[in-house]
């Protein structure tokens, strides 16, 4: 037998010369939540070991983060209060402007600082835009929000702003606002095929959310993938830098063909879903945490990500250290 592929697996130090994926921590980003008008962190019962932060203890988690050498944290915010047009998201002293501006100060341009760019944590019907007079999520009104969203972000100091809200036309019309209003080095992070997905279900407690019903009017359906590649050669076409597939395990499919089929980096959200069922099973002792986090890393890595945004950033660095 001349072809013996075990050779190649004889020894760990053999594997890692061949291994065709590595997983480092700059090209992860840890998601965080900042809740408004907290002095302790506060537990979020459906996501074990993640926390809405107080202002103190996110500029505590954001400095580990940079010490750690991770690509970026992705912020969201948590307001006190919500309206129906989601004024938290552009008012000055939106806590989500706030946090990113004290972010900024700890780490200055040593970590990428991103901010959500979506209007669903801002608003008391908890949808990502703002509502016609039927009830409806008014694509075009909702687009003026996110420019005015956009500017106070780029404002406080966000260096790429995560498009979230699959609103049609959103990236095109954020990137002419920011350049008008003298952010054109802001960079634009376009959720550009994000699935109507169960999988966010933790993530709506982790940010209080108010929603009825579901997104099913923006988001994409979950039996899709040529629709993909139309949202991400669309973002593209209006200005996006960074193009991401959300959520990332079940839709491996997609995050390979965008990859192959755009020349932008391409991102994937391993979202809250994802996180909680490893979690749930390695409480019970059913999975070993650590060997499937470094495992579903490594597979969306290797369908094509460049970047992946997981609840697992630091927890994964730690372990390359
Ligand atoms: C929208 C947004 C959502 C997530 C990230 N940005 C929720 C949604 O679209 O319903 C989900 C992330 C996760 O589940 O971890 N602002």
């Amino acid at each position: 037998m001349p072809i013996r592929p075990r050779r190649l697996r004889s020894t760990a130090a053999m594997r890692r010369l061949v291994s065709e994926t590595r997983l480092h921590p700059a090209q992860l980003v840890l998601p965080l939540f900042v809740r408004e008008g907290i002095d302790t962190p506060h537990p979020i019962s459906s996501m074990p070991g993640v926390v809405q932060h107080s202002l103190d203890s996110l500029v505590n988690e954001v400095k580990q983060a940079q010490e750690l050498g991770l690509g970026g944290v992705m912020l969201f915010g948590v307001p006190e209060t919500r309206d129906a047009v989601g004024s938290g998201l552009d008012h000055e002293r939106g806590i989500l402007n706030v946090a990113t501006a004290a972010v900024r100060d700890a780490v200055g341009d040593e970590l990428v600082v991103m901010t959500d760019l979506c209007l669903d944590e801002f608003t008391d019907h908890g949808h990502c835009g703002v509502l016609d007079d039927q009830g409806r999520v008014d694509n075009d009104a909702t687009l003026e929000r996110y420019a005015a969203g956009a500017i106070a972000q780029a404002q406080a100091g966000a260096h790429v702003l995560g498009l979230s809200g699959m609103m049609d036309g959103q990236v095109g019309y954020v990137r002419e606002e920011l350049d008008l209003a003298g952010y054109s080095d802001t960079v634009i992070l376009a959720y550009a095929a994000k699935y109507a997905s169960g999988f966010y279900g933790p993530f709506r407690e982790a940010v209080d959310s108010q929603l009825q019903g579901d997104r099913s009017t923006y988001q994409q359906d979950p039996a899709n993938v040529r629709e993909s590649l139309r949202e991400v050669q669309l973002d593209v076409e209006q200005g996006a830098d960074l193009v991401m597939v959300k959520p990332a395990l079940p839709y491996l499919d997609v995050v390979r063909m965008v990859s192959e089929n755009v020349d932008v980096p391409v991102s994937a959200y391993q979202v809250s879903g994802e996180y909680v069922q490893i979690e749930a099973a390695a409480q019970r002792g059913w999975l070993d945490r650590d060997r499937v986090m470094l495992e579903t890393l490594t597979s969306i890595v290797r369908a094509g990500a460049d970047q992946v945004l997981t609840y697992y950033a630091l927890a994964a660095a730690r372990l390359f250290v």
